[in-house]
């Protein structure tokens, strides 16, 4: 717990954010000339998200969002990490595109600028337009094609409007929960599918790299992956050999292809091959230089090879997603990649905690956020401390929002929506936000 007297402060460049995405906040699901994605078809499905609930209206933020800009301003932070919704701007992911889409998106930008907020910009936040569902999906290796279209025009309209644009969020979420297990869209539980989606994720990233280099926008270009250490339960050998594995199938998996141009040897030996299919160009497609590298942290993995599995202790809790909170396993991370290749500026993409707030008096009192915050900026700035150039923090997430196949029963704000209002409410933890960035001074906590 807090230790005085405050020790830590960040760089005075470093980049302070929140982060967002387009089907979790925005609603207006058939406004606009916007067609469906998988999410909407996956949520309209009976039995697939926890409180049977849709991104239809989330919190609205499409006609909200002069409201919202003012929020993000009202925080000082200086960056928004943001996703474009592909299906509102193309409606079938191929073929004409939707100018009053992309008007939201031209709107949103203004109202950014005139706030001095920089933009970052994230392509595929999970919401794959319908339309290429219905001729295969991610499985279909055309749909990198469309995708790198797709990257290419948004570069071409948005690549001198933005900081950076990112290709995928978390593909490895994207393969292995929407085709490994069937949790996510599209629900398809074949793990042999997931490998081979994960590698069309990946080509589609270098095409839409491609793509974007060619038309010469300032932004930076990169990919946003979810990540995490892996922690043998105890050390027998079996624990062990169980968490490198869990590395390779997770971190290395999408690393290697970007940073060495070939899959983890360990990964390959141990999945199912069957659906594998890598051109000879492939690799070389995937492993081309990216502006930044973002990370998004929220817990480590914990390999236990016993049956029933051993469950980390917690020393500091677990979140409101049953999530342990693990600090140490960001600086760890990082200065284990920072080891194991040559990193472009790194970005924390996300980090955040689930809590269940409860609004009274007109307060949300989350002390375990602002804990939880705190110990994540501490390790940070070790990993920095430690050499590794990480060059902003975006706080996942600006508002609750529509959590996946959690619907709206896991809150991830630092500012709170009421659903049938839609009336924003700053939560304790978005004050120390504010407040932390104007004095960046951390008080130091244990880790
Ligand atoms: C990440 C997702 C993000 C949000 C957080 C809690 O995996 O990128 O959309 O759901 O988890």
């Amino acid at each position: 717990m807090p230790i005085s007297p405050p020790t830590t402060s960040f760089p005075a460049t470093f980049n302070w954010g929140v982060a967002t995405s387009a089907y979790q906040i925005e609603g207006a699901a058939a406004v606009d000339g916007r067609g469906p994605s998988i999410w909407d078809t996956f949520t309209h499905t009976p039995g697939k998200i926890i409180d049977g609930s849709t991104g239809d209206v989330a919190c609205d933020h499409y006609h909200r969002y002069t409201e919202d800009v003012e929020l993000i301003a009202s925080l000082n932070v200086d960056c928004y990490r943001f996703s474009i919704s592909w299906s509102r701007v193309q409606p079938l992911g191929y073929g004409a595109w939707n100018e009053a889409g992309f008007d939201f998106y031209s709107r949103l930008l203004d109202r950014l600028r005139e706030k001095n907020i920089a933009a970052h910009v994230t392509l595929y936040h999970w919401d794959l337009p319908q339309g290429l569902q219905d001729q295969g999906g991610w499985l279909n290796r055309q749909t990198c094609v469309h995708f790198a279209t797709y990257a290419a025009e948004v570069a071409r309209r948005f690549g001198h409007r933005v900081a950076s644009i990112a290709t995928h969020n978390e593909p490895w979420c994207t393969a292995n929960l929407g085709y490994g297990n069937a949790q996510f869209a599209p629900g398809v539980a074949d793990p042999a599918a997931a490998i081979q989606v994960s590698h069309h994720l990946l080509l589609s990233h270098g095409l839409a790299m491609q793509a974007m280099r060619t038309i010469g926008a300032p932004a930076r270009l990169g990919i946003v992956l979810n990540q995490w250490t892996a922690t043998p339960a105890t050390d027998s050998e079996a624990d062990q050999a169980m968490a490198k594995l869990e590395y390779a199938r997770s971190v290395q998996w999408f690393m290697d292809p970007i940073f060495k141009g070939r899959y983890p040897e360990l990964a390959l030996e141990h999945m199912d091959q069957r659906l594998f299919t890598v051109y000879p160009d492939d690799l070389a497609t995937i492993c081309q230089p990216i502006d930044f590298l973002g990370v998004n942290y929220y817990t480590r993995a914990f390999s236990s090879a016993e049956v029933p599995p051993r469950k980390p202790e917690g020393k500091l809790g677990f979140s409101d997603m049953g999530w342990e909170t693990y600090p140490q396993g960001l600086t760890d991370l990082l200065v284990g990649l920072h080891q194991e290749y040559t990193l472009p500026p790194i970005f924390i993409t996300e980090n955040g905690m689930a809590v269940a707030d409860q609004l009274i008096d007109g307060k949300i009192d989350d002390q375990a956020r602002i804990d939880y915050v705190s110990r994540h900026l501490a390790a940070l700035a070790e990993a920095m401390r430690l050499g590794v150039n990480v060059q902003g923090y975006f706080y996942w997430s600006l508002l609750d929002n529509f959590e996946w196949n959690s619907g709206y029963a896991k809150r991830f704000g630092l500012i709170y929506v009421d659903y049938q209002t839609q009336q924003r409410t700053l939560k304790a933890s978005a004050h120390w936000y504010r407040h932390f960035i104007a004095t960046n001074l951390l008080t130091s906590v244990e880790v």
